[in-house]
Parts: C-alpha cells; structure tokens; sequence
C-alpha cells in the first residue's frame, strides 16, 4: 500500500519516492527500489541519469503507467524555446512519452530569461499532455507569486531542501495555504543528521532504523520524501514505514533541531546557480 497525496492538477502522488541524485547506478537502484513497492521516482537533467532511470523502470517489470516519474528542468534551459527542446530530449533520454511530473530545477532569479517565462513554457508541456503536472523546486515565496500571479496557475509541487536541522516551516506553510504539495529533498540531510544523538536515541526507542524515524517525521508533516541509497537493504527500510506513528513529543524533538539558515546544505535559492 502506498500513501498518495492529491496535486492541484487531480493527479496523485506517492508520498515516499525514490531519490536518484547521486546515485551509483541509477539503472539497478531504480529497478530493485521498484521491486521493493516504490512507485514514484525522482531524477532531474541535472543528475546525468535518465536513460538509466528509464532503463531501471523497464527492467523492473512493473508497468510505467504504475510509476510516478519527476524530472527537472536544468539551469541552462529556461529559455522557453529550451524548456521546449530539452524536455523532449529528456523523454528521449527516458524512453518515455510523458513525465507524470516536470520543475523547473532552480529559480536563478538573476538570469535574463525571467523564470516567469520558462513558467509559462511548462505550462504548455502540461497542455500537451506529455507532462502530466508541472511544478517548481527550490522557490521562495516571492518566487511562488509572482508566477501564480504572472498566469493565475499554482505549482503543484514545490520540491525544497527539508530535513532535521533545515526544517523550513515557513516556506511549507506558505505551500501548505496555497495548495503546493512539499516534496523535501535531502530528507535525511544526506545522511549527515542519522547520528544525531536525538535521533538515534529515538530510533532505540522504537526499534526503528535512524533513517526511519527521520522518514516517519516527515511523512506526518505531510511532505512528500525522495530519500536516496543505492544500498538495497536500505532501499527497502526506508518505505518500510507502513504504521510507524511517532508520538507528539517525539515529532516536537526532532522538530527541536532546526538549526534554521545555519541548517541548509546547499545554497539559498537566490544564490544558487550564481
Ligand atoms: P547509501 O546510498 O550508501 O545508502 P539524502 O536522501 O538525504 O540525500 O541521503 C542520502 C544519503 O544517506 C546517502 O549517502 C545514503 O547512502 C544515505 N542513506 C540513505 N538511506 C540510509 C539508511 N537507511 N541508513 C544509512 N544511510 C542511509
């Protein structure tokens, strides 16, 4: 059984997807995570790996039109026209004829092109059909409006940064008012935030995998989680989270450890890609 949360576009979205930044060999990690009863997987032109991830949803033998497949677009295509042309080379790349979901990567709200125009573009992908539903990663919210306001047509996901130290409550509950389903990238803060004393004291407590009490803490925050490993006994733990329900006091100790700014991994958004 997969939980699915719904988009603003009726479609629906498996709340624990599989993460392929980084990953070894997307191709296997892809195939043995799907044989494991993921059904949503996240890749971006960006990760250089869409053909294996294409070739792992094949090799897997479970049906596409089962799988919940993201891509984004990469930070030298917000020009409309490149919106228009690398997104085909990506359904070439993944031997696919639509995505179920298309972002755009990164904001870069200092280029030329401004991300209000490559917005309209990925408006007419979803038009065309080839990409089901259409949404952005790593926009603040003066990013959010002034595309809803430019076209009166709200992301349906926002993916950002979301994990332990980087709780980013703010900017999820903006998504949360308008109707923008968080996805949280990084959620085990790459794997860094497993050894905090909080959170492995927690998982003795619940003889649960760090990774899961990390996983579990999101999922009941309501975001959508794309935890990578390339490691399958971790591939499968980290779903296996079916009736894990942490206690308030338990989700409000690991809400504890927001470090806020200081917490990020990457860049702020308006600073990334400079
Ligand atoms: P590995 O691929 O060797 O499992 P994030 O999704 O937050 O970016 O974190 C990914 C990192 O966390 C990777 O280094 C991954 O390593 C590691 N990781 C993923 N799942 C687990 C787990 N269940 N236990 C320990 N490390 C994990």
């Amino acid at each position: 059984m997969t939980t699915t949360l719904p988009l603003n576009s009726g479609a629906q979205i498996p709340q624990i997807g599989f993460g392929t930044s980084q990953a070894a060999d997307a191709a296997s990690s892809v195939a043995e995570a799907l044989r494991a009863g993921y059904r949503h997987i996240d890749t971006a032109q960006m990760y250089g790996n869409e053909a294996g991830v294409g070739e792992g949803v094949r090799a897997s033998g479970v049906p596409r039109e089962e799988v919940f497949v993201t891509t984004k677009l990469n930070n030298g295509h917000h020009a409309p026209a490149d919106v228009h042309r690398t997104f085909e080379e990506s359904l070439n790349r993944l031997g696919f004829d639509y995505v179920d979901l298309f972002l755009i990567h990164w904001p870069l709200p200092f280029l030329e092109t401004d991300y209000v125009e490559t917005w309209k573009a990925m408006l007419e992908l979803q038009d065309s059909g080839r990409a089901r539903a259409v949404g952005v990663s790593n926009f603040q919210p003066e990013h959010l409006e002034r595309v809803i306001e430019a076209t009166g047509v709200t992301p349906a996901v926002n993916q950002i940064e979301v994990h332990p130290y980087f709780a980013n409550d703010e900017l999820r509950a903006f998504c949360r008012e308008r109707g923008i389903v968080v996805a949280a990238w990084s959620p085990l803060g790459k794997g860094a935030e497993l050894s905090d004393p909080v959170i492995t004291q927690l998982a003795e407590k619940h003889g649960r995998t760090a990774a899961q009490v990390i996983l579990g803490w999101h999922l009941q925050r309501g975001d959508v989680v794309i935890p990578k490993s390339d490691n399958p006994e971790r591939i499968r733990a980290n779903r296996d989270l079916a009736g894990f329900e942490l206690p308030a006091e338990d989700l409000a100790a690991i809400t504890a450890l927001d470090k806020g700014e200081a917490g990020r991994r990457s860049p702020h958004p308006n600073e990334f890609g400079k």
